[in-house]
């Protein structure tokens, strides 16, 4: 860790000891104050949500909230979004350089040899109701895959945890696709290897066995570069669950399992699910102001959703692209006046010029775009967020595969008890 060795902070504990903690440097952003000497002297810090809190040192991806910049290994998500695919943004974040034309080729033929799932899962599907919802499907299967993948299960051979990162990027969208097969009664279809990673998945969700079926080159660079924009987003909640479960030394694919679970509430992925569902309950520009007041009102638990950041406070780099490319297919749709799109940009007008919006710096974040471009090409509101875990597996597996490609510890946080002190048991009738 590169450290500003003459740099400290001086922490003066009333009644107890004055540490000098080290200041440790990155290469960008905040410095961070190293607080191991706090324990051995009797405290701990108090962090609810980890607001103030680096909880590792990484680097793959770079966030100034205040800025609205987002790098992947130094690269502005922007330019990315704009010259790059997913699979090579996939490679970059896991090796941590773009690939050459050779190297990308052999990362691509790797990977689409790879999205095949074991014979065996398929007959899995048939223990979930019909209508489950697409994420509970997803939780259970890819947890369910370490039965099957029992090759490559030693987490500190690197040949092995290369192996279950392919496996992992290869196979979701195939296990995404038959979650929505399965809810619409339809049969899997198989990936074909002569299609591109989004074209594929495309292919899998909208195809079927009776005809053939051309994928769209427009909505399937739009797949892509949804894909790409949620691939990494440094120490969110969910690549946090991935991180602390792989410190234990849980397998890859349970360690993914927890990060789709953690990425389904609606305050994290499963917002663009609840983005959509908002605008569906606004129905109309005319309601868009007692929305707006909701949100405001202390006393009403409502948010607008797909607004706001805990990093951000300033616009989400990747919802200017997102709302560019929404744009885009709508326009290729002939859906330029979709009334949902047209309520979201009079919500974002509106909120971006509200003093409450402006004041607490909630700007519209990833998902505030993307449930309007997976309508718009098909996909149902319940399979939203299952596209966010398609996309954010490779930066799962980047950080799992970063933290163990050096030393850890078991991640064990403290608390602040409040409880009540010791005290002796009393026998029922006492009580
Ligand atoms: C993602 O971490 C990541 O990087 C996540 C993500 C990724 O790529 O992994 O970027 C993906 O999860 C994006 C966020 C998607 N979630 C939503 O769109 C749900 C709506 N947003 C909020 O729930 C909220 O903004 C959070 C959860 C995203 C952030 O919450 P914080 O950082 O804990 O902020 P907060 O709840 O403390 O809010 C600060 C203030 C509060 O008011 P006060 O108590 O200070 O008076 O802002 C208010 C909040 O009430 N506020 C909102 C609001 N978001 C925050 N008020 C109305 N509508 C909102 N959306």
């Amino acid at each position: 860790m590169p450290d500003k060795s003459d740099s400290k902070a001086t922490l003066i504990i009333e009644g107890g000891p004055t540490l000098e903690l080290p200041i440790h440097q990155g290469t960008i952003g905040p410095d961070v104050i190293d607080i191991s000497q706090l324990t051995p002297n009797g405290r701990f810090t108090f962090d609810p949500g980890f607001v103030s809190t680096a909880s590792c040192e990484s680097q793959i991806t770079f966030i100034d909230g205040g800025k609205g910049v987002l790098l992947h290994r130094g690269y502005p998500i922007e330019q990315l979004a704009k010259h790059s695919s997913h699979l090579e943004t996939c490679y970059l974040l896991i090796y941590g350089e773009l690939p050459t034309k050779a190297q990308k080729a052999d990362f691509e033929y790797t990977i689409s040899r790879h999205t095949m799932v074991h014979e065996q899962l398929s007959t899995f599907y048939s223990g979930f109701r019909r209508d489950a919802h697409p994420m509970a499907i997803l939780c259970g299967v890819v947890g369910a895959l370490s039965a099957f993948y029992h090759d490559s299960l030693d987490i500190s051979d690197e040949k092995h945890r290369e192996i279950a990162a392919f496996r992992l990027i290869a196979k979701m969208p195939t296990l995404a696709a038959m979650s929505y097969k399965f809810s619409i009664g339809q049969p899997f279809m198989y990936p074909r290897n002569d299609l591109s990673y989004a074209e594929n998945f495309l292919f899998m969700m909208f195809g079927n066995p009776c005809e053939d079926y051309q994928v769209n080159p427009v909505l399937a660079r739009a797949m892509d570069r949804i894909f790409l924009l949620h691939a990494d987003h440094e120490q969110n909640a969910s690549t946090s669950a991935v991180r602390l479960t792989g410190s234990s030394g849980a397998n890859p694919f349970a360690c993914i399992a927890a990060g789709i679970a953690a990425l389904w509430g609606p305050s994290h992925g499963g917002a663009n699910e609840a983005v959509l569902e908002m605008l569906e309950e606004i129905g109309d520009e005319s309601r868009i102001d007692e929305f707006v007041a909701k949100a405001k009102n202390k006393n009403d638990p409502f948010r607008l959703m797909g607004f706001g950041h805990r990093v951000y406070k300033n616009f989400d780099p990747r919802a200017k692209v997102m709302k560019e490319t929404a744009d885009e297919v709508l326009k290729e749709l002939g859906l330029e006046n979709d009334p949902l799109l047209k309520i979201a940009k009079r919500l974002e007008a509106i909120a971006l010029e509200d003093d409450y919006f402006v004041q607490k710096k909630l700007y519209p974040n990833v998902d505030f775009y993307s449930g309007i471009i997976l309508k718009a090409i098909g996909i149902p509101t319940s399979m939203f967020t299952v596209i966010f875990a398609v996309g954010r597996t490779v930066g799962w597996i980047a950080h799992w595969h970063e933290m163990h490609s050096a030393p850890y510890k078991i991640g064990r946080p403290r608390q602040l008890y409040t409880g009540h002190p010791s005290r002796d048991y009393q026998s029922i009738d006492k009580r």
